[in-house]
């Protein structure tokens, strides 16, 4: 029998890659913002009865880190408030939600990798919101498969990567935060092993339950912007600074409205485990999005 799944936040960065790595799983419904109010109970819950999903994937989520410091009620409708319904929706028809999760439900004064059961102390809004959303679905007695990830980056919308490579076009040289650390994470990774856990699960193998989900190795936002110039010059593209051209900076000389963790680096023994997957480096996949940027010119 075919599986039926409801993608929820088609258009984002894991969205958009979930259309394509879920199609093995089942048939794939994608909505986007213009298809439902998702913060909308009666509309949600009609969109559930309507497609009588197997299982929903959530992809969905309020991901301004700065803006949501000013604007809390947005953040928590769509981090707390839809997870929450979900929960309740999927426990009533046996739905399995597969959500994401942040290294953001963390501070960050940890010096070493956190593990799934460290303790959680969000330091900003956005972060404080995701954790009342995976709480909620925990809560809620739901079938549930949370994936906990960072540093997010693919060739949809504007991040990181991207604004390297135009200042790095521009400029002759920068200054990066080099005091906070992570392990940079394409949507397109979180995708696949998304797809391919749901598989093991459907072959009754690994287990429902939160997994944190990371490349091996670590840098600093100062160590991917070098790294980005490295590999895009590789590529010939047309830059005018070299790495050494990028200085470190202190977090203190680069103020936010929303506080970040200086330790985002989060441990995977436990999904590597339980599902038997292996994860690159992370190098490895960045490598792939520059080849298409290049590609596009
Ligand atoms: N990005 C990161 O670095 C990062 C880090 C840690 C965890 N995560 C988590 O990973 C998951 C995926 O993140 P992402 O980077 O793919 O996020 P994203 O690119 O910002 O995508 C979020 C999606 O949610 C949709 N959305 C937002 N508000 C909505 C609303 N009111 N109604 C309907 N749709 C709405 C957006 O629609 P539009 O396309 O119309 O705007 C977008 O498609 C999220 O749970 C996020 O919290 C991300």
């Amino acid at each position: 029998m075919t599986t039926n799944i409801l993608l929820l936040g088609a258009d984002g960065q894991v969205g958009w890659e979930l259309r394509r790595s879920l199609l093995s799983v089942g048939k794939v419904s994608a909505i986007t913002r213009q298809d439902c109010a998702l913060t909308d109970k009666a509309a949600l819950s009609a969109l559930v009865a309507s497609h009588k999903p197997d299982i929903i994937v959530n992809a969905a989520a309020y991901t301004a880190v700065d803006l949501a410091e000013s604007e809390s009620e947005q953040a928590y409708a769509l981090n707390r408030d839809l997870p929450t319904l979900l929960g309740e929706l999927a426990r009533q028809r046996d739905i399995l939600v597969v959500d994401y999760s942040t290294d953001y439900v963390f501070d960050g004064s940890k010096n070493t990798p956190y593990i799934e059961r460290d303790p959680t102390a969000p330091a900003n809004i956005y972060g404080a919101s995701k954790l009342a959303g995976l709480l909620a679905l925990q809560n809620s007695g739901c079938r549930h498969l949370v994936f906990r990830v960072s540093w997010v980056y693919s060739s949809r919308r504007g991040n990181f990567i991207k604004t390297i490579l135009r200042l790095a076009a521009e400029r002759d040289e920068l200054s990066i935060v080099s005091d906070q650390i992570g392990s940079p994470t394409p949507a397109s990774l979180i995708a696949d092993v998304t797809a391919n856990c749901l598989h093991l699960l459907a072959a009754g193998r690994g287990q429902e339950g939160v997994y944190q989900l990371a490349p091996t190795g670590q840098t600093s936002w100062h160590g991917l912007a070098q790294e980005i110039v490295c590999q895009a010059l590789a590529l010939d593209m047309p830059l005018k600074l070299q790495p050494d051209d990028i200085k470190p900076t202190p977090t203190s000389g680069y103020p936010t409205p929303a506080q970040r963790p200086a330790n985002s680096l989060m441990n995977t023994d436990k999904l590597t485990h339980a599902f038997q997957i292996h994860l690159p480096d992370w190098r490895q996949p960045l490598i792939h999005l520059l080849r298409e940027i290049s590609a596009k010119g």
